[in-house]
């Protein structure tokens, strides 16, 4: 697909033509590539990713799908894999929206340039991505890098992923489709970076077939324990906690400083602008678990864990 895109003269265009293509229900076009849905601004910068990345040994990936909390992962793992270069009253994260610390490889590295340079950056090198493992390019699902997964319950998601493109996309013509709509679309797996069972499923089973490679980590758990959450990811990224960083209480101070209520009024992210009309704000909503409650009913609920219960059940994985 890059070969054709190259040969075209980077006209995505052209390979865009060729791929099956949906519009999402805030209007923005996806197409379906290599199974799953893409949004097409991010068809090339994949498409790059995959050919030209070059992984270290070394590097962190988080993986999640949008609004399952890779914000709040990004500033723990920042945080985490960077404590020895940062004190926590210096940290970067209070002066620094996550997003503009953690760069996603189809969001920004790849999307604004073909082939960047990722040499120069800090060691481990951290990156994020909303990409499915299935995706990923083979350079990396072969390395001995660390991809961290966040998965968030699916109804909370789908309320975060509306709440957020309903804030966001307040000025475009478009008249985004009634919450039983988008819900129903969901529920074919006809969303960003979707289907979400092949997505979950991609990463889960990578995770147990590669646990010192892939963690699979649950939103809810990271609110119920952030400590030992902190703890699970600096030992998984191969950066544990001292008995002496434990004893003056590093870990409830990164835990402190990722949480909810002290990023979300940080002034970066309650003035500051991420990109375009989109504000810091918007990434800092309720980050409460079950607020799905207050806006689908019970039998949308039912629908989509059927779904969950025929897609999972031999794998092994209760959601
Ligand atoms: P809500 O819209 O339910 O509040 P993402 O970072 O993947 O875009 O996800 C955004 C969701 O994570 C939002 O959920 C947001 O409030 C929540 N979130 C952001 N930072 C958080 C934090 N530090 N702790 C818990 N949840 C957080």
């Amino acid at each position: 697909a890059v070969e054709l895109l190259e040969d075209k003269n980077g006209d995505e265009e052209s390979l865009l033509q060729t791929l099956e293509q949906q519009i999402n229900w805030y209007g923005r076009p996806m197409c379906l590539f290599q199974g799953f849905w893409c949004p097409s601004f991010t068809l090339r910068s994949l498409l790059c990713f995959q050919k030209k990345f070059k992984p270290h040994d070394t590097d962190i990936v988080l993986a999640s799908l949008p609004k399952a909390g890779t914000t709040w992962l990004k500033a723990l793992l920042f945080s985490i894999v960077n404590r020895h270069r940062f004190p926590i009253d210096q940290s970067p994260l209070l002066t620094t929206n996550p997003h503009r610390l953690v760069f996603s490889f189809e969001c920004v590295h790849f999307r604004h340039e073909d082939n960047p340079n990722l040499e120069n950056m800090n060691h481990p090198r951290l990156f994020s991505t909303h990409l499915a493992h299935q995706v990923l390019p083979n350079s990396l699902t072969n390395s001995k890098s660390k991809i961290v997964y966040v998965h968030r319950n699916l109804l909370d998601r789908f309320i975060s992923d509306r709440k957020f493109f309903l804030k966001t996309n307040q000025e475009t013509d478009f008249e985004p489709l009634p919450v039983e709509e988008a819900f129903d679309m969901f529920c074919k797996g006809i969303h960003s970076f979707g289907p979400f069972w092949e997505h979950i499923l991609g990463y889960w089973k990578a995770s147990l077939e590669n646990p010192d490679r892939v963690l699979f980590l649950k939103y809810e758990d990271v609110k119920r324990d952030p400590i030992s959450s902190a703890v699970k990811i600096a030992e998984f990224v191969g950066m544990p906690f001292s008995e002496e960083e434990e004893k003056r209480g590093l870990i409830g101070e990164i835990s402190e400083l990722c949480s909810f209520e002290k990023m979300k009024n940080l002034e970066v992210n309650k003035s500051g602008i991420h990109r375009g009309s989109i504000e810091n704000s918007s990434f800092f909503r309720k980050g409460e678990i079950g607020d799905w409650k207050n806006h689908l009913s019970p039998e949308m609920a039912e629908r989509l864990q059927q779904i969950m219960d025929e897609k999972m059940s031999e794998c092994g994985l209760m959601l």
